[in-house]
């Protein structure tokens, strides 16, 4: 008799955990939710439309909250897109020169999204396809998955995408995308396409900020933005920011601005390495970028031509600024670049850490 109360808590049990296939905090849902975390005064949201992170609310030196990422009031503008605001970019993020490579003796055919070369993963990136919710812990993390099929904008095998964004401590974000392929090779090169305004998404440039690249190398690129193949020295160039400069004290000598990978200085192994400081001098907001990848792509939003954002903001050319760590561009044509080719059995592993601080 004393059973009969216990198994029928154990099917409610079962029942519980069956429904919970299709409630959206568990799996395999496809509604478009937003997803917040926040602890203090630091709080970030997510949606699940392309995992983008929409706004990053921070204090100021007086403790004021400003949100400083660029994006859109609804789902609707991500959706609407072309500038891949705070999306999570791939299956091979930045460009593929003629949308094509090889792969153990095939020829592969990618989606020629930018003229004729292929950009963050094609017309419908992983930054234009709805991930599923895995796990959600509002005050501490959210993970979206994502299964990436054989063929999907022409790139080998089925691989399993997951990202995980979560709050450590009072004023850090960590940022963990991994990625399995199931049955061929594949490249695989993830990014995090957030533009920052370290003063407010709607306070007009970056080029008052200061940012350090701890980076004295870059792989140049022709003037459709594929990498020539060479690794130059930043010395003597505008690209020089090993020491801290003002974003803007060079910008003039280029033709359009920054929009570059660096080569992270130091030996890629387990270890983050600090990669970039940026600061704001109105606001004294404070942000140093941590990674485990080679490189980091250094974007000053040259090609924004009033796109209206957030409350009704325009944003125009330099309104944000991108530090997009990742893979060299364009690896799998060059052999001389870090592979991007994860096997069968193997796991591609990408984590950014960023520190928040206010001086
Ligand atoms: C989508 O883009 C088109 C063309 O750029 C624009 O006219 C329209 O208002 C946009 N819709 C939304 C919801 O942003
Ligand atoms: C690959 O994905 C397709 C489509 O989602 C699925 O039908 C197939 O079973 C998958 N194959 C493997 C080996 O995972």
């Amino acid at each position: 008799m004393a059973k009969k109360p216990l198994s029928l808590v154990g099917v409610y049990v079962v029942m519980v955990l069956l429904s919970c296939v299709n409630n959206s905090l568990c799996k395999e849902d496809k509604k478009i939710q937003t997803y917040k975390l926040s602890r203090g005064s630091f709080s970030v949201t997510f949606t699940n439309y392309g995992a983008v992170m929409t706004s990053l609310l921070l204090p100021d030196r007086h403790g004021k909250q400003d949100d400083v990422v660029l994006g859109f009031d609804s789902v609707d503008g991500y959706k609407n897109d072309t500038t891949y605001f705070g999306a999570l970019v791939g299956r091979v993020a930045n460009r593929i020169g003629g949308a094509q490579f090889k792969l153990n003796g095939q020829l592969y055919k990618t989606d020629p999204n930018d003229g004729h070369n292929t950009l963050h993963g094609g017309s419908k990136g992983f930054g234009d396809v709805i991930w599923s919710i895995h796990n959600y812990v509002p005050t501490s993390h959210v993970t979206f998955k994502y299964n990436s099929f054989d063929g999907e904008e022409g790139f080998p095998g089925n691989v399993t995408v997951k990202v995980t964004y979560m709050l450590i401590g009072e004023n850090k974000l960590g940022v963990k995308m991994e990625a399995k392929p199931l049955n061929k090779p594949t490249p695989i090169n993830l990014a995090l396409h957030t533009y920052w305004n370290l003063h407010s998404h709607n306070s007009g440039d970056i080029l008052s900020h200061k940012i350090q690249l701890l980076a004295g190398k870059i792989t140049p690129v022709d003037d459709k933005l594929i990498p020539t193949g060479e690794i130059t020295s930043v010395t003597g160039t505008p690209y020089d920011f090993l020491e801290p400069r003002e974003i803007g004290s060079r910008i003039h000598e280029l033709p359009g601005g920054y929009d570059i990978n660096y080569v992270i200085d130091g030996t890629v192994g387990k270890h983050l390495r600090k990669t970039a400081v940026v600061s704001e001098a109105v606001t004294g907001r404070k942000m140093e970028l941590w990674t485990n990848q080679p490189g980091v792509q250094f974007y000053t939003s040259n090609l924004l031509t009033r796109v209206v954002g957030k409350g009704g903001a325009v944003y125009k050319k330099y309104a944000g600024l991108c530090l997009e760590t990742q893979g060299f561009p364009d690896s799998v044509n060059h052999k001389n670049f870090p592979s991007q080719i994860v096997n069968p059995g193997e796991t591609y592993l990408h984590v950014m850490l960023f520190r928040f601080t206010a001086y």
